[in-house]
C-alpha cells in the first residue's frame, strides 16, 4: 500500500496557509501551484532511473543518473479544481502528456457524511496511456469519499500503466481507505489525511471548495 505523506516544513507551511479562511484567491491558488511542484518531485524520485557517463566541459566523464520515466509520464487534470496543482506538477514533469476529465459531484445535505457521491462526468480527453510503460498522474487537491478518484481509476487501470499515482493535497481518511482497498496498487501522494466528511461530504477540516477558493 504505497502512501505517501509529505512532511516536509515547507509542504505543511503552504498546506497551512491555503487552509486558513483569510487567504484570498491569488494565493490560495499560489499555495496549490506550489505544492504541486513539491509533490512532483516527490513522485520524480519514485521513478525509474539508469546510471549514465556524461561528459563535462572538462573534457572529464563523470557517473550520473537519469530518470528516464520523466518521458513517460501523462498528467490527468480533474477540472477545475486541479487546474493550479497540475501547474505545478508540470514544473516538475515538463515533458509530460495531459489529460483532463470533468467531473461534476452532484451537491447532497444528508443527516450522516455520504459513503459515496454521485458524479457526472461530462467531457474527458485522455492521451493514449502505453500498458506498461506510462506512469499515470491524476491530479485533484482533494479526495473526499474518493468517488470521482474512482470513476477516473476505473478507465486508467483498464489500460494497464506502468504506474498510477494519486497528487491530491488532503484526503479523508475514508477516502483513502476506499482507493487502497480497491486499488493497492497505486501510489497515493497527499500531504494530509483528515480525520472526517460532514454531511455534504466535505473534508474537515479540510480547506473548503477548492475550486471556488482558487477561481471564485
Ligand atoms: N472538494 C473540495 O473542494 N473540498 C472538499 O472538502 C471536498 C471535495
Amino acid at each position: 500500500m504505497p502512501l505517501f505523506l509529505l512532511s516536509s516544513p515547507l509542504s505543511l507551511h503552504i498546506l497551512t496557509q491555503i487552509r486558513n479562511k483569510d487567504t484570498d484567491q491569488i494565493n490560495f491558488r499560489k499555495g496549490l501551484v506550489r505544492l504541486g511542484r513539491l509533490i512532483g518531485y516527490e513522485i520524480a524520485n519514485t521513478m525509474d532511473y539508469e546510471i549514465i557517463e556524461v561528459e563535462t566541459p572538462l573534457g572529464v566523464k563523470t557517473k550520473g543518473v537519469r530518470i528516464y520515466d520523466l518521458e513517460n509520464v501523462i498528467i490527468i487534470n480533474i477540472l477545475r479544481a486541479a487546474t493550479p496543482l497540475v501547474e505545478g506538477l508540470l514544473k516538475a514533469f515538463p515533458a509530460a502528456r495531459q489529460g483532463v476529465v470533468t467531473a461534476r459531484r452532484k451537491e447532497f445535505e444528508g443527516k450522516e457524511p455520504p459513503k459515496e457521491m454521485e458524479v457526472e462526468i461530462f467531457y474527458e480527453k485522455i492521451p493514449k496511456i502505453r500498458k506498461g510503460i506510462d506512469n499515470v498522474i491524476i491530479s485533484d487537491p482533494m479526495v473526499a469519499t474518493s468517488s470521482t478518484m474512482l470513476k477516473v481509476l476505473e478507465k486508467v487501470a483498464k489500460e494497464e500503466p506502468k504506474r498510477i499515482y494519486i497528487a491530491s493535497v488532503i484526503a479523508s481518511e475514508y477516502g483513502v481507505k476506499r482507493i487502497l482497498e480497491l486499488y493497492p496498487q497505486v501510489y497515493f501522494f497527499t500531504i494530509s489525511i483528515d480525520p472526517e466528511l460532514n454531511n455534504k461530504g466535505y473534508i474537515v477540516p479540510g480547506l473548503g471548495d477548492a475550486g471556488d477558493r482558487s477561481f471564485g
